[in-house]
This record gives C-alpha cells, sequence and structure tokens, in this order.
C-alpha cells in the first residue's frame, strides 16, 4: 500500500529519536519503587518551585483538507461539484479507467474515481432532462468546465454530500451563474430524494453569464434533500457555476464555514492554526501543489485543486477564509507553503530553480497579502476581498512541509535567508533539523504516526533536549497503528506523550494533532479527531483528552517526582527463544518476534546484514524503525556464517559467528505518567495523571505545601483499550467531573485506561 510506505518515510524523520534510546548491556529487571512492602506509584510535588512557564501556544490545530474535510465539511457549501470540474484530470496525469488510476509524470499512482468521460460527480438529469459537460465557453479563464442543459420539462439535482442537509425553518443562500439566448424561466427548489419541493425560487434567465442569487427558507427537515434546478424550455442553458449555503454559518459569514464542526475546534482551546497542509501543499506533481493565489478572490475564478487525497477542492476555503477564520476566533495563523518540490514520499519532483523561485514570490506575495496596507498591491487585493485592514493573525511560516535531506536544505536556506531578512517578525519552522547541517534554525516541526505504546514509552523523548538548541513544534502526531477506529488506547498513549512534552515545554513550545476531519463517507487516512457527516459529528476519545489537556494549562510547571511500575512491551513468554541460522555471504535477514501477520497488523523484527553492515529493524504496522545502532561488521562475515538470536521477555541478542552485535531491552512503558502545573489566577495546583495500564491504581499524592482538603477530578476512561464514540453511541468514551477528598498527602485512586486532570487549591 503507497499510504504504507509514506508512513515509512514519515517515521523515518522521527528515527534519530528512537534511536536515541539508551542502550541496555544487560537485561535488567523493571523499576520497582516499594512502599511498606508494596509496590508503589507516587507522585511528589513541589508547587512553589518552578521549573518553567507554561507556553501559551502548546495546542493548537492543524487543518488540512484530507477526508473531504473542507468541502462539505468545515467549508459549508453544501453541493457537490458546484463548478462543474471535478472529473477534470489533474494537468500531466495519465488515466487507467479499468482501475480508475492516475499516474503523475514522476510516476506516483494514485486513484481517481471521477473522471467526468464516466459521469459528472454530484449530477444528476432527470424527467427528461439531459445534461453535458463542456470546455468552451466557460465562466472564467480558471473554470475548466460549464454544464449544458436542455430541460424540456425535466430537471438536474445535486445530491451534495450523500444527501444535502436542510432543516425546516432555515435559511439558505444560493447563486449560479447561467446564460441562455433567450428569456427563459429557471426554478431552483430545494426538494426530497423523490422530488417534494420544500421551497423554490424563479430566476428570468438572460443573455450571457449572469449571476443570480436567491435566499431559499426551508419548510422541511431532511437529511438526504437535493437541490433541484428545472425549466419548462427546450432551448439549452449553460450553467458556469452554482453555490448552496446555510445562512446560519460561523459569525455568519458568506462563503463560511459549518457552525457545528467550528464549535468542536473551540472546545480544544486552540492556540495557533496550521494550514493548508499537509502533503496537500507538496502535491504529487507541480500542477496538484498548493498555490495560495488560486485560493483568493471570488469563488467561481478560483482555479480548483486536485488533492492528492484523490478528490478535488473547489478552493472556495482559501487563505483568505483561513486567516479570517484565525480572526474572528482570536488564534494565530501559521502558514505552510511549498518550497519548490513535491511530496518525497511519492516520487518526488524537485523544481528546477526558476519553479522554485516562482514558488518563492508565492511565499512572499501570501504574506505581503496577509500584512500589507490596503493601498499597496497585495494590500488592495485583500481589501477587495472585504478585509481593508491588515491581518495580524500572521505569526508562524513553514518553510515546506515534511520535506528532509540536501534538497530539501538548498531551498530552505533560499527561501530562510531572505524570507527573514524582509520578514523578520515571523517564526520560521523548518521540517527538518536544519541545524545540523549548519543552517540557521528557529523551530523544527516534528511528526509522530505510531501505535500507542511508542507514544507512551517515548513520554521521556524530549527530557534530554539541549536547552540552548533549537526549539520544538511538534506539528503532527497520533497513534494511528491498531487505532484506526479512533479508540481510547491512542488517547492514553498521546496523553503520557504530551506529559512528557508538558514537562519540556520551555523547548517543545507547539504541537497539533493529525488529522483533524473526516467525512465518514471519504476516508483518506484514520484515525481523525472529528468524524462528521452531512448533519452530525462525533468525536474521538483523543478529542476529548486534547480539550481536557488545554483547557488545564496553569502558568508555569513546578518541580514533581513520579514513581511508577512499568509493563514490558513484549510479555508472551512463548516468544523467548533461540534462533540459530546458517546464513552465506554478505547479505542475510532474520526475522524474530513474529506475530505472524501482515499489513497494518504485524509486528516483528528483523536482524539485517546488508553490504558488511548489520542493523535490527522494527516493523510495526506500517512503520518501521531501526532501534539498534548500525553495527560495521565485514571483519567477522565469512562465507558461511551463524547467525544466533536469543530472546528473552523484552530483550535480545543478536550474534553472528559467536560475536555479539547487538543487545538490546525494549524500553518499559509506564502504568502512570503525569506533569503538574500550578494557575497563579486561581491558585490551584493542576496534575494531570495517565494510567495507561488495565489496572486501578493508588497513586500517592505528596505535595509539599498546604493544600485544600478537596480536589476535582475531570477523568476520561472507558471499559476497554479498545473503547470508542460512534454516531450510534457518541458519548461512550467522554469526560465527566468528580470531587474527591484531598489534602497535602493523600491517595489518588486512578481508574484502569484513564486520563485525569485533577484541580486542588493550594491555601
Ligand atoms: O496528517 C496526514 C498527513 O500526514 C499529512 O498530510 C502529512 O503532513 C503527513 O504525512
Amino acid at each position: 500500500m503507497r499510504i504504507n510506505y509514506f508512513i515509512f518515510l514519515l517515521l523515518a524523520i522521527a528515527w534519530s529519536k528512537i534511536e536515541g534510546v539508551e542502550e541496555l548491556s544487560g537485561c535488567p529487571a523493571a523499576p520497582v519503587f516499594l512502599y511498606g512492602g508494596k509496590k508503589m506509584y507516587r507522585i511528589t510535588v513541589r508547587p512553589k518551585i518552578k521549573k518553567t512557564d507554561v507556553s501559551k501556544d502548546l495546542y493548537g490545530l492543524f487543518f488540512e483538507d484530507i477526508n473531504r474535510a473542507g468541502d462539505g465539511g468545515l467549508y459549508a457549501e453544501l453541493l457537490r461539484n458546484r463548478a462543474f470540474d471535478e472529473g477534470v484530470l489533474p494537468e500531466g496525469c495519465a488515466y487507467d479507467k479499468v482501475n480508475k488510476l492516475i499516474t503523475s509524470p514522476t510516476g506516483w499512482v494514485s486513484s481517481f474515481d471521477c473522471y467526468e468521460k464516466e459521469g459528472i460527480a454530484g449530477w444528476e438529469a432527470v424527467d427528461g432532462a439531459c445534461m453535458n459537460l463542456t470546455d468552451k465557453n466557460t465562466l472564467h479563464k480558471n473554470r475548466k468546465r460549464a454544464l449544458e442543459v436542455s430541460f424540456s420539462g425535466g430537471s438536474i439535482r445535486n445530491a451534495g454530500f450523500q444527501g444535502v442537509f436542510v432543516e425546516q425553518g432555515k435559511s439558505y443562500r444560493f447563486f449560479m451563474f447561467a446564460k441562455a439566448d433567450r428569456e427563459v424561466e429557471v426554478t431552483v427548489a430545494l426538494t426530497s430524494k423523490t422530488g417534494e419541493i420544500y421551497t423554490s425560487f424563479t430566476f428570468a434567465v438572460c443573455g450571457d453569464y449572469t449571476k443570480y442569487e436567491c435566499e431559499l427558507e426551508c419548510a422541511a427537515t431532511d437529511v438526504d434533500a437535493r437541490l433541484s434546478l428545472s425549466s419548462q424550455a427546450d432551448e439549452q442553458i449553460t450553467f458556469g457555476f452554482t453555490s448552496l449555503f446555510p445562512k446560519d454559518t460561523y459569525q455568519g459569514r458568506e462563503n463560511g464555514l459549518r457552525n457545528s464542526l467550528v464549535e468542536r475546534l473551540l472546545q480544544l482551546h486552540p492556540a495557533f492554526l496550521r494550514f493548508p497542509g499537509g502533503c496537500i501543499v507538496e502535491g504529487f506533481s507541480k500542477e496538484t501543489a498548493f498555490r495560495f493565489k488560486d485560493t483568493i478572490g471570488p469563488v467561481w475564478e478560483r482555479k480548483p485543486h486536485w488533492l492528492l487525497w484523490s478528490y478535488m477542492t473547489t478552493n472556495g476555503l482559501g487563505y483568505h477564509e483561513y486567516l479570517q477564520f484565525c480572526e474572528d476566533a482570536g488564534i494565530d495563523a501559521m502558514y505552510v507553503f511549498n518550497c519548490g518540490m513535491t511530496c518525497q514520499g511519492r516520487n518526488p519532483d524537485y523544481f528546477e530553480d526558476a519553479l522554485i523561485e516562482e514558488f518563492y514570490e508565492d511565499a512572499v506575495q501570501a504574506i505581503l497579502y496577509a500584512t500589507a496596507p490596503a493601498n499597496t498591491e497585495w494590500g488592495a487585493k485583500r481589501a477587495a476581498n472585504g478585509h481593508p485592514e491588515p491581518f495580524t493573525v500572521l505569526k508562524y511560516l513553514e518553510i515546506g512541509n515534511e520535506n528532509w535531506g540536501p534538497e530539501y536544505q538548498k531551498r530552505y536556506r533560499k527561501f530562510y535567508e531572505r524570507l527573514k531578512q524582509e520578514f523578520p517578525q515571523f517564526v520560521y519552522i523548518s521540517t527538518d533539523h536544519t541545524e545540523h547541517a549548519g543552517l540557521p534554525t528557529e523551530m523544527v516541526d516534528e511528526h509522530f504516526y505510531s501505535d500507542p505504546v511508542f507514544f507512551a514509552v517515548n513520554e521521556t523523548m524530549y527530557d534530554t533536549l539541549d536547552r540552548n538548541g533549537v526549539d520544538i513544534y511538534c506539528g503532527e502526531y497520533a497513534a494511528t497503528i491498531g487505532c484506526k477506529e479512533g479508540i481510547l488506547h491512542a488517547a492514553l498513549g498521546e496523553a503520557a506523550f504530551l506529559c512528557g512534552i508538558e514537562r519540556n515545554q520551555d523547548k517543545v513550545k507547539m504541537t497539533s494533532y493529525a488529522p483533524l476531519f473526516q467525512n465518514v463517507a471519504y476516508k483518506a487516512w484514520e484515525p481523525d479527531m472529528i468524524l462528521f457527516n452531512n448533519h452530525e459529528d462525533v468525536v474521538i476519545p483523543s478529542y476529548h483528552m486534547l480539550s481536557m489537556f488545554a483547557s488545564n494549562r496553569g502558568d508555569y510547571v513546578c518541580e514533581h517526582t513520579v514513581e511508577t511500575e512499568y509493563q514490558k512491551q513484549i510479555t508472551d513468554h512463548a516468544r523467548d527463544a533461540v534462533i540459530s541460522e546458517t546464513v552465506s555471504g554478505e547479505n542475510a535477514r532474520v526475522k524474530f518476534w513474529d506475530n505472524g501477520l501482515s499489513g497494518e497488523d504485524q509486528n516483528h523484527y528483523d536482524w539485517i546484514l546488508e553490504n558488511g553492515k548489520s542493523k535490527i529493524l522494527h516493523y510495526n504496522g506500517w512503520s518501521c524503525e531501526s532501534i539498534c545502532p548500525e553495527i560495521l561488521c565485514t571483519g567477522a562475515i565469512k562465507r558461511e556464517n551463524t547467525v544466533e538470536i536469543r530472546t528473552e521477555a523484552d530483550c535480545f541478542a543478536v550474534s553472528l559467528n559467536g560475536e555479539v552485535l547487538h543487545q538490546k531491552e525494549l524500553a518499559l512503558i509506564p502504568d502512570i505518567t503525569a506533569v503538574c502545573t500550578v494557575d497563579e489566577s486561581s491558585g490551584e495546583l493542576i496534575t494531570k495523571v495517565v494510567n495507561f495500564s488495565e489496572k486501578e491504581i493508588a497513586v500517592k499524592m505528596s505535595i509539599e505545601a498546604d493544600m485544600q482538603e478537596e480536589a476535582t477530578v475531570t477523568i476520561l476512561t472507558g471499559d476497554s483499550y479498545l473503547a470508542k464514540n460512534t454516531f450510534a453511541e457518541k458519548e461512550k468514551v467522554k469526560p465527566y467531573l468528580v470531587r474527591v477528598a484531598a489534602a497535602s498527602e493523600y491517595e489518588l485512586a486512578v481508574k484502569p485506561r484513564s486520563v485525569y486532570v485533577v484541580r486542588q487549591k493550594i491555601k
């Protein structure tokens, strides 16, 4: 699967970290703290001792148009294929009709299931109407198609995104560009699937393309309604563009956002929004790379954009709308732009200098569009689009997305040095550790997709960061492997990881979970934090965990220590074995700890001998980590070699011809992870505790301050690691609040598989 290979590459970005896991020379027992003869869990807190200020920007949002998150989702447009160009092949791509695939100029293959010659996505002609697409006389040079219709008493209907959702008593804004040689009547209506009319309006259409608009008040609620256009006329009528929006959008904006989904975003208490991607910034060809200029101005004049998540966006949700949303929500904006290459995980195209320069200009113009006064070229364009004052929200600029290596470094230098000089006021973000290549680096965006255990064991990942080094933005992370359905286990692993990040927020200053949204009818990536259909939404446990974390920040991290028991990663002792094999020559591979499954469920380790080097790879679902340093072993290799792999519980030792090459104990999984902050205004200690284990744990709280006798505790838990929310059971896993007796010393009973946020007043 391509996506597997892709995530493999993503994880490669994190390899350097994973390899940093300490090498153990033997296999010692897990640390266990004994207290009065019992195994002990204790959190010792010194609220008065400040370790570091909290980073106000720690929790943000990353929005990418993936899983049809934009049109028909956050972007409240109700019509699918409103501009009739959804089925146009992306430039330079070849179509394979049998398999419904396209191949990019560099040979990247992806799905394409809406080819225009096989039907017009979103639209149907009924009762004798005939429709066909044309590339002649379209509305605008950026409109590749128009729709010619002969109605003869029939109609054409749009089914939206799995049905148009309409509500009784609510108003909808409709507009269309249409033309006809002589005056004809065209009726727009909202109807049921079977044609029952809920509301309608009739236009007299005549002459060249004209914008016709109306407001429709709906007489019924229907989750599977249709937008219908009909006419009694026999002659051809041509449509250049159509659009239907609920009047009720976030802050009532035309071309606005779906209220219920914005509400979900705001409940995450975000400090910033990273946009527009993600891989869609890079594209899989130069034509599919994101260009901000295509996303501003009147929506009917914007170029559409084939997203590498295999669908078209109309770009109605564009650069201006992202900035407007940040302004409306009172949050900072982080703009990610293409730096002159396509996605490196998808047969990359490294652009020539002239095209890199074009993308550089694009970045400059985007900055000017946002920030220049209205009496300048780009400021005037912004003013013409309804925002005369400069946007003040733009704070961060990210140079590329998930780009790395020498090709990236070359481009990063070009962009960074010139932009920093011209626009020193922004924080610039690199997508690789460019500082290791001697390049000026302010902040590095690190991405992690793995399984819950990876996140839980890596709660210490940032403890050893160089305090004088670059700042970190953990711009994309999620427990994905084994967690496609958005289960509690994922939230627990991520919560443990975030405790580690909170402890280190002097250097890890920002985070954002990815991806945010999924239209459940168009999945390209799972899990996603907010699932929606055309009228409802439901959130996964990670969402609740993040909302809890982001709404309980405090002002500073105080001194604290956590004592816990640990679990081993591999508990199945049946796997203990001695594998002895004879291999010949310089290249060999031996599998061990193999769970016998494949694809997303696989889990095994490979010892690999390749070109005189020995290494160990861990395959876990889609991901692959190199977990021991590579060993150069040319001297040890013979024609016939004996390799021996001894495994015992969580340890393995690999030897070649009697010489031990690798010896490793897997990192232990902490049962309890915690972080403590102090909220100065409310005078409260905030303790976040994650119990990753399946047992109830009594945590001894030992607070070196005079504490109130009661604490409020928000708890997120579920009856199994697999607990999840669905449209049928939306609130199966959700936080609830309890009060508990507390003191300076008290025992906190922490439920199995749970996240706790404890707030307790300091007297
Ligand atoms: O979040 C989904 C994808 O993961 C993003 O587009 C990309 O940046 C990463 O590979």
